[in-house]
């Protein structure tokens, strides 16, 4: 059986399975291909950004099937309901506050307290998302740097030996990725055009739309920039020997000591879906005021994880 399967209903329950033990599916949507996985499952969520070869952790949108799913995951005001109930299902994703800090979703949230979420207009994916029964957390299926894929066979060009099944349903129709719109401010902020453009946006809520330059680094207003998780804390990284007021985060087995440890096993994908979760039990830790981490390696997820680390440490 080759990685590519026709997206009918028996490969669709298979695709629906695969998500369920933790695999990763490409699947279409009505804008590019997703690689998704259980956004409930961390584990699975490290092997998307595995499979991507990111050298650094992004948030994921998480793709619902239902309206009503959003609010399991976010808190959205009557903006977003209203802009869902006229444009979902579609190419528009809302940046929401998230709902709680249900730590199985902190690495889809790359430990924000905002979650993303669009509701896909691709029948496979809603199918899919469905027989699921959960969120599907997925970027577009390339590897990092290269472009969107809008076909089965760009998909398996760019991640064969990564993903577990792509389920074709043809070429998409837009073509191009979702809307991204904040709507944690007063104004909503549009971070990435797409399928659905400003001026329908401002139509639809009778007020204006902000515009991002689309380069989170580079905001052309204030409020813009893609915030970056960090600890409260002093958090000091590459520490061999933590000292006595650090809670120290360790990885590998030595260092037997450690409060909570990443991967005692030295395994880079357990550690980075342990990431997030674990800086904030440090950070909530009431007996120290400062947070110590073991050196990481700098391969494989190990570049995201440093890149991530080395930011909060600053
Ligand atoms: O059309 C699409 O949106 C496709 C299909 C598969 O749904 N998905 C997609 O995902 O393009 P991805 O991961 O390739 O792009 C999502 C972008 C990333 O650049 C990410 O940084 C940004 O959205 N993003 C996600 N959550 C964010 C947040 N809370 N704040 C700011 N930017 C966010
Ligand atoms: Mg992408």
């Amino acid at each position: 059986m080759g990685l590519i399967l026709k997206a009918d209903e028996a490969n669709i329950k298979r695709a629906a399975m695969a998500i369920n033990i933790g695999g990763l599916v490409a699947f279409p949507t009505e804008t590019v291909y997703g690689l998704g996985a259980n956004a409930y499952n961390k584990y699975a969520v490290a092997s998307i950004f595995e499979a991507k070869g990111r050298p650094t952790f992004n948030p994921l949108i998480s793709h619902i099937a239902e309206i009503d799913m959003m609010s399991k995951l976010a808190q959205p005001d009557e903006r977003a309901l209203f802009l869902a109930r006229k444009f979902w299902p579609g190419p528009l994703t809302f940046v929401l506050p998230r709902k709680d800090n249900n730590s199985s979703l902190d690495l889809v949230c790359a430990g924000l307290s905002t979650i993303t979420v669009r509701c896909p207009r691709h029948p496979v994916a809603l199918e899919l998302i469905r027989k699921s029964g959960v969120p599907i957390a997925a970027p577009s299926a390339n590897r990092s740097q290269t472009l969107s894929p809008t076909t089965a066979a760009a998909v398996l060009l760019s991640m064969e030996g990564n993903v577990d099944m792509i389920l074709d349903g043809g070429p998409c129709e837009v073509g191009v990725e979702s809307t991204i719109i904040d709507l944690t401010t007063p104004s909503a902020v549009i971070l990435r055009a797409g399928g659905v453009t400003k001026e329908e946006l401002e139509e639809a809520l009778g007020e204006k739309v902000l515009i991002s330059d689309g380069n989170p680094n580079k905001p052309t207003s204030p409020g813009q920039l893609l915030k970056h998780y960090a600890p409260k804390k002093k958090f000091r990284i590459n520490v061999v020997k933590p000292s006595d007021d650090e809670f120290f985060i360790g990885f590998g087995a030595e260092y037997p000591e450690a409060h909570l440890n990443l991967s005692f096993s030295g395994d880079l994908k357990e550690a980075a879906a342990h990431l997030f979760d674990y800086m904030r039990r440090a950070d909530e830790e009431p007996d120290f005021d400062k947070i110590a981490m073991a050196p990481i390696p700098e391969y494989g997820l190990g570049l995201a994880i440093n890149d991530r680390i080395k930011r909060a440490a600053r």
